[in-house]
């Protein structure tokens, strides 16, 4: 049989019959007096692979010798059998060994702590494995949702001068003789944008040195961010629900069996990929929270995750919630005319207890009251009169909102810990490997 044509396993799992030839890694062996089983894993699928003592003494000899993830080339004939894990087993009549792994750090049951720590390894796991690929698709399709729509991509700086969503979370960096700060948002440099190209979008690596050990935050994650000239809060938020509909639509196209493979429930996200999505204001959601559900929150405080999470299970939708108190927003979110304690802006809430998978909101066009409250947090705003100069050469009405990509990974992955929804997670108490 002529060697040089691998086909994947799943390529195989297609084919369902005839003779192929296959690379990759041990998932799992059995031996007895008369046959190795090996489950193979490549980076599509799993296949059963037999290798008969009687038939190819050869090649069984070999096998008796294969551990967990030892790396091998087979050859041999398909045939279904319903007893495989994936319905079809390779009956092998020639087995290479590229190398024989030593003992596989990973067994069954490891905590969770040792598969971070062997983070390394565990990408290989069928979980993270489909996770993996999930992300891939949510993020083409990001990008794909704004180049459709007629956004640039527009790149800003990772140092900055300055801070944006909040002193408390900045990470420091030596920047020679100086001191400069890892970006928390591409937000502000998105503003200046928007006067060359109109609409744009990024996604790139954001920092934020969280003390808080949940399992929603990360110091380093990604963010996908949208900024848009003449746009009003009212047409922003229709744009979040529009890209998260189509993120689920990709992921239900290109990736119900890595769904299937995470147990994830597909009728479910089917429902929320052509549902309509509720926007509320902040003072409905207290509302709802305290005379449906007796929670006493007082108007003026942040939701805080539990009341977050009840909403949008109030709704079972994600759920757009807009003017929160203006005293406990940042700077740039801007006073409403009508009511100046709510702010114009906006968080959007994901059900089955994710909560906040955006913020955004218009953006303050207003110097004075940015100063102050600048000043008021303990800036020093003089860092800030680049910005402040957009607002007076020409300036308009324009708007703009962040997306956690991790936090939307976990939520359509149905995932426990945002951990598991980048290669190599950082937080508080994790920096290797
Ligand atoms: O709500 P945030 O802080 O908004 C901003 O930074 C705005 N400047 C964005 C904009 O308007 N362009 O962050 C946006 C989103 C959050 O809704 C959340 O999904 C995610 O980023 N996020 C985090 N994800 C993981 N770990 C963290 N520590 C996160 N902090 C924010
Ligand atoms: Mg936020």
């Amino acid at each position: 049989m002529k060697k040089s044509k691998y086909i994947t396993i799943e390529e195989a799992l297609k084919k369902g019959s005839g003779e192929v030839n296959l690379r990759g890694w041990v998932y799992r062996e059995r031996k007895s007096n008369k046959f190795v089983f090996i489950v193979l894993r490549d980076e599509s699928n799993i296949i059963q692979c037999v290798i008969s003592k009687s038939k190819n003494p050869e090649a069984f000899e070999k096998a008796e010798k294969l551990t967990i993830e030892s790396s091998v080339k087979v050859s041999g004939k398909l045939k279904e059998d319903e007893r495989a894990p994936t319905g079809y087993e390779v009956s092998v009549a020639d087995l290479e060994i590229i190398q024989i792994a030593e003992p596989f750090p990973i067994t069954e049951h490891q905590s969770p702590e040792l598969l971070y720590d062997n983070r390394h390894l565990w990408l290989r796991s069928r979980k993270l494995n489909a996770v993996l690929k999930i992300r891939h698709t949510i993020v083409g399709a990001i990008h794909e949702f704004f180049r459709n729509h007629g956004y640039f991509e527009f790149d800003a700086p990772i140092f900055q001068p300055s801070q944006s969503e909040g002193g408390a979370t900045l990470f420091e960096v030596n920047y020679f003789e100086d001191k400069i700060y890892l970006s928390q948002t591409w937000q502000l440099y998105a503003e200046a944008g928007i006067f060359s190209l109109g609409k744009i979008y990024n996604m790139g690596p954001t920092f934020r040195a969280e003390r808080s050990k949940t399992s929603r935050h990360l110091s380093e994650f990604w963010m996908a961010e949208m900024e848009a000239a003449w746009m009003k809060l009212d047409e922003v938020t229709e744009v979040a629900k529009d890209e998260i509909r189509y993120i689920i639509q990709q992921v239900l196209k290109d990736n119900k069996k890595e769904l299937e493979i995470l147990g994830r429930d597909i009728k479910l996200l089917e429902y929320y990929a052509e549902a309509q999505y509720p926007t509320i204001k902040y003072s409905e959601a207290l509302d709802i929270l305290n005379n449906k559900y007796q929670m006493n929150v007082p108007w003026g405080k942040d939701l805080r995750t539990n009341e977050e999470a009840k909403i949008a299970e109030h709704f079972k939708v994600p759920v757009v919630v807009t003017h929160y108190p203006t005293e406990i927003m940042g700077f740039y979110k801007p006073p409403s005319k009508e009511n100046p304690k709510e702010a114009l802006c906006f968080d959007m809430l994901a059900p089955e207890g994710y909560c906040e998978i955006i913020g955004g909101s218009e953006r303050s066009l207003l110097v004075d009251d940015m100063i102050n409250r600048l000043k008021a947090d303990g800036e020093d705003p003089t860092i800030y009169e680049w910005y402040f100069e957009l607002r007076k050469y020409g300036s308009v009405p324009h708007s703009g909102y962040g997306l956690g990509v991790e936090r939307v990974v976990s939520w359509i992955c149905g995932l426990d810990n945002i951990k598991d929804a980048i290669p190599f997670p950082r937080t508080m108490l994790r920096k290797t490997p």
